[in-house]
């Protein structure tokens, strides 16, 4: 029996990890567990309720404020010792957090194997996004198994020096989350709320975004509301301290924007799904959008995401007031240019990224002949 042990702290890592957990758990040759770090508390809290998931271990280490030393630190530490407790043959991480980069750091030194989900993506700018760029090139030199959403990611690790063999290019474990979430038959106060208007769903928490671009983007917002009646504004507002504060400040008061807390992750998909128009800074939700029919604007400069950029469904607008402004216009004016960012098929994934990882798994430790059919 091979022990596999499932590791995340953060809102998207659980959301993406949660189809893999129930794709191990369904295979008799693997004994699943998982452990949460806890880099969030109540956001991550409504993912686990979500997908009905109980951690076997929790490390608490969300402080307010939290720096990045700060999270290493304690994620370390933990890790020893639940590493110890449960000696598993395999520890799986997801993407580019800093519980997933302390985490493969505490198991390789102990040398136990490393499986990186969602490997593989890179913008070459060292601090863009900031840390996450660098937390994903240290998880790469430090994971023994890469599991690439498209060839593309897969590429940049070969050119890295990592070995073939050790790559499978499996599609995005966030398009299997969508199956579980998306409902056709679907209500939510907040929709009844925006009938009959243009809904534009807002998310930004980057933290290179902290500061003047996140006034930008917030001002631009108003703006928007401001100029068109026919637009309400959703944000459900990240509970970094910092972003509430400026989101309060800049954007309270507007009966045509409404301001809530973030959203479990049924109620944010099947929302999104039915949104007009979704403005973020996030990177899971450019993976998400082309599924959820609605145009994304980027609000950065630059992407470890360019395939969404290239089939049409998101554009990358930066942080500038008027750029974002101007833009959004755009797609709230011209039905021609709304259209055409939509009914794109998603380049991410076809649901079945957690059964090709699982696969994969067994491939490697030669518990079958075959490895996954590669996503294309
Ligand atoms: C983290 C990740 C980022 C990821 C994002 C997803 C790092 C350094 N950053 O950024 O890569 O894109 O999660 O959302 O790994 N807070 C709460 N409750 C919560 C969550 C956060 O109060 O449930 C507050 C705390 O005060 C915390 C702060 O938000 O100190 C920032 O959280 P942190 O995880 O450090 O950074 P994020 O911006 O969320
Ligand atoms: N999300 C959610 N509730 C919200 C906002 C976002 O469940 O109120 C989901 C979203 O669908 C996506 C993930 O959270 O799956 C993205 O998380 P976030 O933007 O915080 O992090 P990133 O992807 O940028 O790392």
């Amino acid at each position: 029996m091979l022990r596999i042990l499932v590791v995340f702290g953060t809102r998207p890592e659980a959301i993406k990890m949660s189809p893999l957990i129930y794709e191990l758990q369904q295979h008799p040759d693997l004994e699943t567990f998982l452990c949460v770090t806890s880099q969030h508390r109540q956001m991550l809290k409504q993912v686990l309720k979500a997908f009905h998931l109980k951690p076997n271990f929790d490390l608490e280490v969300m402080t307010d404020h939290q720096t990045l030393t700060e999270i290493t630190y304690r994620v370390l530490v933990g890790m020893e010792t639940v590493l110890n407790q449960l000696k598993p043959d395999l520890v799986l991480v997801h993407g580019d957090t800093t519980t997933t980069f302390s985490v493969s750091l505490a198991a390789a030194y102990q040398q136990i194997k490393v499986g990186h989900v969602e490997a593989g993506m890179r913008t070459h700018q060292k601090y863009l996004p900031y840390p996450e760029e660098l937390n994903r090139r240290l998880v790469g030199s430090l994971a023994d198994l890469h599991f690439a959403p498209t060839d593309k990611e897969a590429n940049h690790l070969y050119r890295e020096g990592i070995s073939k063999d050790s790559v499978y290019i499996t599609g995005n474990t966030a398009i299997d989350a969508l199956s579980m979430t998306i409902q056709e038959n679907y209500d939510h106060p907040l929709i009844k709320q925006v009938q009959g208007k243009k809904m534009i769903l807002i998310t930004a928490h980057r933290r290179e975004n902290l500061g003047e671009p996140m006034d930008n983007m917030f001002q631009a917002i108003r703006r928007l509301v401001e100029t068109y009646s026919d637009v309400v504004a959703v944000f459900p507002i990240h509970l970094n301290p910092i972003i509430q504060k400026k989101a309060n400040s800049i954007l309270r008061h507007h009966p045509r924007i409404l301001l809530v807390d973030p959203l479990d992750v049924m109620d944010f998909h099947n929302i999104a799904a039915r949104s007009y128009l979704i403005l973020t800074d996030s990177g899971g939700i450019q993976e998400e959008a082309p599924s959820l029919h609605a145009p994304v604007l980027v609000m950065r400069d630059v992407t470890e995401r360019p395939e969404v950029v290239r089939v049409g469904a998101a554009k990358l607008v930066g942080t500038d007031e008027n750029r974002i402004f101007e833009e959004a216009s755009i797609l709230i004016k011209d039905r021609k240019a709304y259209q055409s960012m939509t009914g794109i098929n998603n380049p991410y994934g076809d649901g079945k990224a957690s059964k090709r990882i699982v696969q994969g798994i067994l491939h490697h430790y030669r518990l079958t002949d075959y490895p996954p059919t590669p996503f294309r």
